[in-house]
């Protein structure tokens, strides 16, 4: 990411800009571009050490925690008063007025596999609401990023999602639960249903990738259940902001998701939620 100073002068330069949001937008910034160096180290190399979580479909790797501790210690060191909500480390519980919500690598399965769609999800929210968005893509070179009330951005352009309307030519991401094996309510029999409807279902691997995909029109609309805040505070931002509409489409499964352009959303709310 080597466009961090150009990325923030075209802020600088937008007339209303809040001055105070530059130090902020900075460290996003450098806090991204760092953990995808960390990402980049391990990729694809023999030396990644790998282990698993809740069972053997959910992965963590050196990678991982090495990037959350360096993001850690980044904000400890630069924003002190800040909270932090870090998938690897929990979060702080007093409540601050600021908060940075991480997931250090999104995408950990595909990381590890050697598929490239993984990245760096970084939000801060400003009393529980996401104000700046950095999404990175490290191997694929892409940098999503937001902040409320200015538009979204993929390397340096203003990105918009797409306008289509119907299903038969919509291209729709999704994801399937880590805890599939356990619990029926498992996303299955809405894929079944929906892949019929669709011209063609994805599974990315990387809930912000997809939130970002869908803000820059390549997915028509992105669902997904039982999420959590890590994997979409940055994403939801930046799919909003690129005219996304992003609706909690369940209260009992975590996160769960719908983002749809809005031309798609009624024929998504029909045949997805009925
Ligand atoms: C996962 C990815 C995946 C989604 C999972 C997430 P991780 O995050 O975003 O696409 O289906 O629910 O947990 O574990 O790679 O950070
Ligand atoms: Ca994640
Ligand atoms: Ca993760």
């Amino acid at each position: 990411m080597s466009s961090i100073t150009q990325y923030l002068n075209d802020y600088r330069n937008q007339p209303g800009f809040p001055a105070e949001y530059i130090d902020l937008l900075a460290g996003a910034f450098t806090m991204a571009e760092k953990a995808g160096e960390i990402h980049l180290k391990y990729f694809r190399k023999p030396n990644l050490k790998q282990a698993t979580k809740l069972n053997d479909s959910d992965v963590v790797t050196v990678a991982d925690k090495e990037a959350e501790a360096f993001i850690l210690d980044y904000i400890h060191r630069h924003f002190p008063a800040h909270g932090i909500i870090a998938e690897e480390s929990g979060c702080d519980h007093d409540y601050r007025e600021w908060c940075w919500v991480v997931d250090p690598l999104d995408g950990t399965t595909n990381f590890s596999s050697g598929l490239p769609a993984f990245c760096v999800s970084i939000g801060l929210e400003r009393n529980g609401e996401t104000v700046v968005g950095v999404v990175y893509a490290p191997y694929l070179g892409e940098c999503f990023y937001a902040v409320k009330g200015f538009g979204a951005r993929l390397n340096g352009s203003t990105i918009h999602c797409s306008g289509k309307s119907e299903l038969s030519k919509a291209v729709v991401a999704t994801g399937v639960p880590y805890d599939r094996t356990v619990n029926p309510d498992n996303n299955l029999s809405e894929i079944s249903r929906m892949a019929l409807l669709l011209r063609a279902i994805r599974r990315m691997g990387s809930a912000a990738i997809d939130l970002c995909y869908t803000a820059a029109g390549y997915f028509d609309a992105y669902w997904e259940l039982n999420l959590n805040r890590w994997d979409i505070s940055a994403g939801t931002l930046i799919a909003s902001e690129a005219g996304v509409i992003i609706e909690p489409i369940r209260s009992d499964r975590n996160q769960s998701i719908l983002a749809s352009n809005p031309s798609l959303l009624p024929a998504m709310h029909h045949h997805l939620l009925q």
